[in-house]
């Protein structure tokens, strides 16, 4: 299976041109000094990231996004493998089949905007999250002007399904879904949200079954686990994780009231649904998986500085912190 990260960080970028935080001052001004030959090489792990975007592939041909960050059309443009191919019966021939959506923040799902002058794609999320974007937000009506174009598909966590293009061909990827809460993001009328009941945020499995490569020897099965918005972690969350070829997990906030002492107020992490990663560095201490990485990281997140005590911390645990265009066959 073929992986490529397009983006790591959460809403809002790293670093963020109007924030006055330390993290993200420090990386404008690394950047400003880079760009005149004078780079502070090992000051930052952190170069520039866009917003949480994974793309995945079975044989390297066709892909499938999780997730469709309001970064995409950029993402898109630096990742050659997911360029449009040829133009086919007037049609662009691109190699994006599908999106999977894990919840409606809109950092995961306005990206799907920008994919309204693809071929038919199949868009696969939680029924209630069909109903919200369908129903309660006309613009994304404009996925469905003309036929074929989007082809809106439920899933449901009672079994692991295969990833389809609109026309129903079969990319070999198979996905499975675990719902992780009822809280759907603000803009969700209250009468809407109450009713949507517990599928705001998913962790996505991706698997590749076993067979040939792309090198022609035989490979494995292959998952990946992506949970970029996880407030507590159940028994069968952790089940599901365990075993995984690579672990994407929420790194947004480092601590719980990193917001309030950044910024002077705002909510905790656990408010917004978020385990702070000094935390989960304990709950996963004993997780089995192949690699494991942080993924959604939020500007204020001290462990983006590569030369700060946190950053040290996660990388003693066998941790990386994600970084934008990190392509990966597993
Ligand atoms: C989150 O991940 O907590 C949300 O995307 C925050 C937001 O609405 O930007
Ligand atoms: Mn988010
Ligand atoms: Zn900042």
């Amino acid at each position: 299976m073929r992986i490529s990260i397009l983006g790591s960080a959460a809403g809002g970028r790293f670093p963020q041109w109007n924030c006055g935080c330390g993290n993200c001052a420090a990386v404008r001004e690394n950047g400003r000094e880079s760009t005149r030959g004078k780079a502070r090489v090992g000051m930052f792990s952190g170069k520039p990231r866009t917003q949480a975007q994974l793309a995945l592939s079975a044989d390297g041909s066709t892909w499938f996004l999780a997730g469709a960050s309001p970064d995409l059309a950029f993402q898109i443009e630096s990742c050659p493998e997911l360029h449009p191919r040829a133009l086919r019966d007037s049609t662009r021939d691109s190699p994006i089949a599908g999106v999977v959506l894990g919840s409606c923040d809109l950092d995961h799902v306005l990206g799907l905007l920008l994919l309204r002058e693809l071929q038919p794609l199949r868009v696969y999320a939680a029924a209630s999250i069909l109903r919200i974007l369908r129903e309660e937000n006309s613009m994304f009506g404009m996925l469905n002007r003309v036929e074929p174009q989007v082809v809106w598909t439920s899933m449901s966590s009672d079994a692991p399904f295969p990833l389809l293009s609109a026309d129903g061909k079969d990319s070999g990827l198979r996905c499975e879904v675990c719902y992780l809460s009822g809280r759907y993001p603000k803009y969700v009328r209250a009468e809407v949200a109450k009713l949507a009941g517990d599928e705001a945020s998913a962790a996505l499995f991706f698997e590749s079954p076993a067979g040939a490569s792309s090198s022609g020897t035989s490979a494995p099965k292959k998952r990946v686990a992506y949970v970029p918005a996880v407030g507590s972690l159940s028994d069968t969350l952790l089940e599901k994780i365990d075993g995984a070829d690579l672990l994407l997990f929420d790194g947004t906030f480092w601590s719980n009231d990193e917001l309030r002492r950044v910024q002077g107020s705002g909510e905790t992490a656990h408010q917004m649904g978020h385990i702070p990663v000094e935390e989960s560095l304990r709950l996963l201490e004993n997780i089995k998986v192949g690699r494991k990485m942080f993924i959604h990281l939020n500007n204020t997140n001290p462990m983006l500085n590569g030369a700060s005590p946190e950053h040290q911390a996660v990388c003693q645990a066998g941790w990386e912190v994600a970084e934008d265009n990190c392509h990966l066959e597993l």
